[in-house]
Order: C-alpha cells, then sequence, then structure tokens
C-alpha cells in the first residue's frame, strides 16, 4: 500500500529578527502514521507544529494541510482545516473550574449540535479509553499528573480528529507516568488509527511507537527516516545526536518495556 502524504511543508522559512530558525524545512507526514520530530531544545520543532496548525505563517514556502496551504488561508478556511486537528501541549491546559467531564464534552458542546445523551456516550467511551473511570466529577486539581494528560488527551481525540499533535507531552511527568502516557497513546493509535505528529524529547521510549523519526538540525529536517535506520545510521549528525541526546538510551531501556 503506498502511503500518502497528508501534511507537507516545502521550503519553509521563518526568522525573528536576524535569527533564522527555519532554513527551508521540507517534511511530508504520511497518513495514518506517527512521525515524531526531534532534535536539540530551541532548534524550532514547536515552529514547525505551528506553522501546520496555522498558528505562525512562514516568511516562504509552503504547508500542504490535506493539499491546501494553511499559510494562505483565510479564516473560514483555517477554520474548517483545523477541524481535522487534536493538539495536546505541554501543559494540558485543561480547564480548573471544570470537572473533568465537562472539560472532555467541552469540544462536543461547542463544535457540534449533539444532544447531552450522545455528549455522554462519548464523553464515556474516551474516558474508558483513557483509562479513566469514577474521576468525571473531580476537578483538574483533584487528579494526578499522569490523568491530566490523559483527560487532555481524552478531550484531544473527542471530536475524531484525523491528525493529532502532540508537543512534548510528557514534561513534568516522571519515568512510570510518561511510559503510561506513550502506553495509552500507542493503544488509541492502534484503535483509532489517526495520523501523529509528536514532539518529544524521550527519545528511546518515542522510538516504539515512531514510524518516522524526523530530525531538525540546523533549521532544516535533516533525515526522516524509520527508528531501526536512525538507530543503525552512520551519518555523523545522526550520530552525534544519538550520542548527546540519547546516552541514556540503553539504561532507559532497562526501565522495563513499555
Ligand atoms: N515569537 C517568537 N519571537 C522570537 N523568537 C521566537 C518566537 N518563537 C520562537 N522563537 C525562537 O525560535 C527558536 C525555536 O523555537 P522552538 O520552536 O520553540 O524550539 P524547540 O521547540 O525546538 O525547542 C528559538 O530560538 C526561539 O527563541
Ligand atoms: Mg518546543
Amino acid at each position: 500500500m503506498s502511503e500518502k502524504p497528508v501534511v507537507q511543508l516545502i521550503d519553509v522559512k521563518k526568522s525573528y529578527g536576524s535569527q533564522q530558525v527555519l532554513k527551508g524545512v521540507n517534511l511530508s507526514i504520511m497518513e495514518g502514521k506517527t512521525t515524531v520530530i526531534v532534535g536539540g531544545s530551541g532548534q524550532g520543532k514547536s515552529q514547525i507544529i505551528k506553522h501546520i496548525l496555522g498558528l505562525v505563517r512562514p516568511d516562504s514556502g509552503k504547508v500542504l494541510v490535506y493539499g491546501k496551504d494553511i499559510s494562505r488561508a483565510g479564516k473560514r478556511e483555517l477554520r474548517a482545516i483545523r477541524a481535522n486537528f487534536g493538539v495536546l501541549f505541554q501543559n494540558a491546559a485543561l480547564f480548573d473550574s471544570m470537572t473533568v467531564y465537562d472539560n472532555v464534552a467541552l469540544p462536543l458542546r461547542e463544535r457540534t449540535r449533539l444532544s447531552e445523551a450522545e455528549i455522554k456516550k462519548i464523553v464515556d467511551r474516551n474516558l474508558a479509553l483513557m483509562d479513566i473511570i469514577g474521576s468525571d466529577d473531580k476537578y483538574p486539581a483533584q487528579i494526578s499528573g499522569g490523568m491530566r494528560k490523559r483527560v487532555g488527551l481524552a478531550r484531544a481525540l473527542v471530536l475524531e480528529p484525523r491528525i493529532i499533535f502532540f508537543d512534548e507531552p510528557t514534561t513534568g511527568l516522571d519515568v512510570a507516568k510518561s511510559n503510561e502516557i506513550y502506553r495509552v497513546f500507542f493503544r488509541t493509535q492502534t484503535q483509532l488509527k489517526y495520523t501523529a505528529v509528536i514532539v518529544s524529547h524521550d527519545v528511546p521510549k518515542i522510538f516504539k511507537l515512531a514510524d518516522y523519526v524526523a530530525l531538525l538540525h540546523n533549521g532544516v529536517i535533516h533525515s526522516c527516516i524509520t527508528p531501526e535506520e536512525f538507530q543503525l545510521s552512520d551519518d555523523p549528525v545522526i550520530r552525534e545526536f544519538v550520542e548527546t541526546t540519547m546516552g541514556q538510551l540503553y539504561s532507559s531501556e532497562m526501565e522495563g518495556e513499555l
């Protein structure tokens, strides 16, 4: 089966003042696959996500989402394209004054005309998928960090997005909690078959989820290859990344299976 790109960045350039962050980024995100973007801190990984979401416009180049250039889309078109997206950023950004249930129900209440009974079915199913049972009436402050992330994930998935973006989704969690999040990703991706774009520093763990690893280096995508190819590569830039950023690869693998 041939793979189809659902997102394409073509020679995307972006500067802030005298700093050129993206120097001609070329990247294709394949349908139904999980692409993990890696690279040093401050290299522009979040910038890539923001360009795809249409939150930032490139100085030049194209950002195609389902063939449409999101960087040139008007308001209405932008809204239509974004309806395909589910987003989970670092701080799950739940509403503190709303219960777990209401947080997850929110997108359905705002964006659909479903009845409360229909909404309840969907919310219950999503909470069960994330192993959140019996906490519907709790407030974000009353649940653990790991559970908050899972509620954030449930909310990101509740409208059944075709593409989901996770920008450093496990920041602030300990090893066990972040493993748990990756386990939930893996299970939901297998069941729901969405396309995923993940920015993560948890490189060894994320390798088990990734279909492709895209390395951002000096403002360009240096390579976008399978995790196996990445780990076996003798390309000097990849080797350096592996050795500096993934020094903990082996010790971390010993922490146990995902
Ligand atoms: N709004 C902005 N104004 C100025 N510089 C920015 C802005 N957004 C991002 N940058 C710069 O772009 C670079 C890449 O940022 P970012 O994409 O957040 O990196 P990463 O996610 O890889 O850590 C950083 O050096 C950052 O300072
Ligand atoms: Mg970032």
